[in-house]
């Protein structure tokens, strides 16, 4: 009985341990070795790169790749797309099922839509996201944008069929579809400020306008920027906190929620790690960790754990997401008090408060806690104040931190004897 609840207990703890590790996703293909097989489709397979397709294909199970080769291509690319124009249109030769040459040619009544990763964006309206496949006279395969209404072109080979993973065929040619190759407005003439403001990051915009930190995001953006915008729940409390801090370390908080190169959600999904930020400079740091919990994606700063819950623009080589916290760079907030505002319940959370300040000095001065190096390593760093008090601090958080995790380990082993006893 006692053995058999250990038994479940391990089971429970090792699969809570492998959701746990990042990465855990094992993609079991890969789109750019496949086409590497086919010089001929070197071009499709550069723009699925260049695109960021490759990564969003690799995290899909029950796709279809359209490829046309490259003189195919050589009609697309006279077109000069954009690169966010390039990405609709071939995504919408990216099929969200499974069509292997024996499936194709047994299509019920003979046509079939399918909804493709061009639909998945949201950028598609009404059903020009789909593709219509048809079978024609004399077994061949038609295939055409549901918006051009005709078949744009046929089915020519199946070049790799892993069951029911991912098949890719060769379509004659590239389908058309005005509105995929429709250029999105410049990035740069995304009022970014605004578009945060309409949609629930009111006070952190507010933050951003007429900053410093603002001019950092607009140079950054042509060449790619990932924006972390905390909502207005999370920012709003934080506000008195964030007027205390220097100028230098205003700008540095707000340079702290981006990040120079653009990231979709599946690049963060499947690069897990230590990312550097738009306040990170020589030697300050101000990195964070991404990483994946379940199906959320994580920004880990070592003082805070926040969470993406939204995406309010994805348009290579910009996107915007949001967060639920305020990101706390380490070098400004090392041990400090947690902005009340943080809505859920952070371990550090209830370590802060008023009542401790007062004992703060005197066990920095007799603590036996070696300073956490982190806070060395730019004493002339502008919020003088901040990473004085931040050193301060942060003696009392490691201290407490440790014996919590001691409680814990002792409180486990307890369960542990108890249980298999
Ligand atoms: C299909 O994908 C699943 C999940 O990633 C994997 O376990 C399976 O081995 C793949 N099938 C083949 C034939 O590769
Ligand atoms: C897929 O393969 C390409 C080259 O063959 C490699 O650069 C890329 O990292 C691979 N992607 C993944 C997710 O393994
Ligand atoms: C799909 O194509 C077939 C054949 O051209 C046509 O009859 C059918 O109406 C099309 N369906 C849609 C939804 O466009
Ligand atoms: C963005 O919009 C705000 C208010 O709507 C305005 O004050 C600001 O100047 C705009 N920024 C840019 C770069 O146009
Ligand atoms: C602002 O800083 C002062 C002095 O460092 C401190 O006493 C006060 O509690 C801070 N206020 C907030 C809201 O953090």
């Amino acid at each position: 009985m006692q053995l058999r609840t250990t038994a479940a207990l391990t089971a429970a703890l090792i699969s809570t341990l492998v959701i746990l590790l990042p990465g855990a996703t094992v993609e079991a293909h890969n789109i750019t070795t496949i086409l590497a097989k086919f010089p001929e489709f070197s071009t499709f397979n550069h723009y699925l790169t260049v695109t960021h397709l490759a990564g969003e294909i690799n995290n899909r199970q029950t796709i279809t790749v359209c490829a046309v080769n490259n003189a195919g291509m050589s009609d697309l690319l006279r077109k000069h797309l954009s690169v966010s124009a390039m990405k609709n249109v071939l995504s919408l030769h990216v099929l969200l099922d499974y069509f292997g040459a024996k499936k194709l040619h047994q299509i019920t009544d003979g046509t079939a839509l399918a909804a493709t990763m061009f639909q998945a964006t949201g950028t598609a309206t009404g059903s020009s996201g789909f593709v219509n496949i048809t079978d024609l006279k004399g077994g061949k395969v038609g295939f055409g944008s549901v918006e051009s209404g005709t078949t744009d072109a046929t089915f020519v080979r199946s070049l790799q069929e892993i069951a029911y993973n991912i098949s890719v065929i060769q379509i004659s040619s590239v389908l058309p579809s005005a509105e995929a190759e429709a250029p999105a407005p410049e990035p740069a003439a995304v009022n970014i400020t605004e578009l945060m403001s309409a949609h629930g990051c009111k006070n952190f915009a507010d933050a951003l306008r007429g900053s410093d930190a603002m001019s950092s995001y607009n140079d950054d953006i042509d060449g790619g920027l990932t924006v972390f915008c905390p909502i207005d729940d999370a920012f709003k409390g934080f506000v008195p906190k964030f007027k205390n801090l220097t100028v230098a370390g205003k700008q540095s908080l707000l340079e702290y929620h981006a990040v120079p190169v653009y990231q979709s959600m599946s690049m963060l999904k499947s690069s897990n790690g230590l990312m550097n930020t738009l306040a990170t400079d020589g030697g300050k740091k101000y990195d964070f960790t991404v990483q994946n919990d379940g199906q959320d994606v994580t920004i880990k700063t070592g003082i805070v754990t926040a969470k993406i819950v939204g995406t309010l623009i994805d348009q290579q080589p910009l996107v915007i997401f949001t967060v639920d916290k305020v990101l706390l760079p380490k070098e400004l907030f090392k041990g400090a008090v947690s902005p009340a505002p943080a809505p859920a319940p952070e371990a550090d959370a209830p370590t802060a408060g008023a009542p401790k300040s007062a004992k703060k000095k005197k066990q920095h001065k007799s603590s036996p806690v070696t300073p956490a190096p982190a806070s060395s390593e730019s004493p002339a760093d502008s919020p003088d104040d901040a990473v004085a008090d931040a050193e301060a601090d942060s003696n009392n958080g490691v201290e407490i931190k440790g014996f919590r995790f001691a409680a814990m380990g002792l409180s486990l082993s307890f369960l542990f004897i108890f249980l298999v006893m």
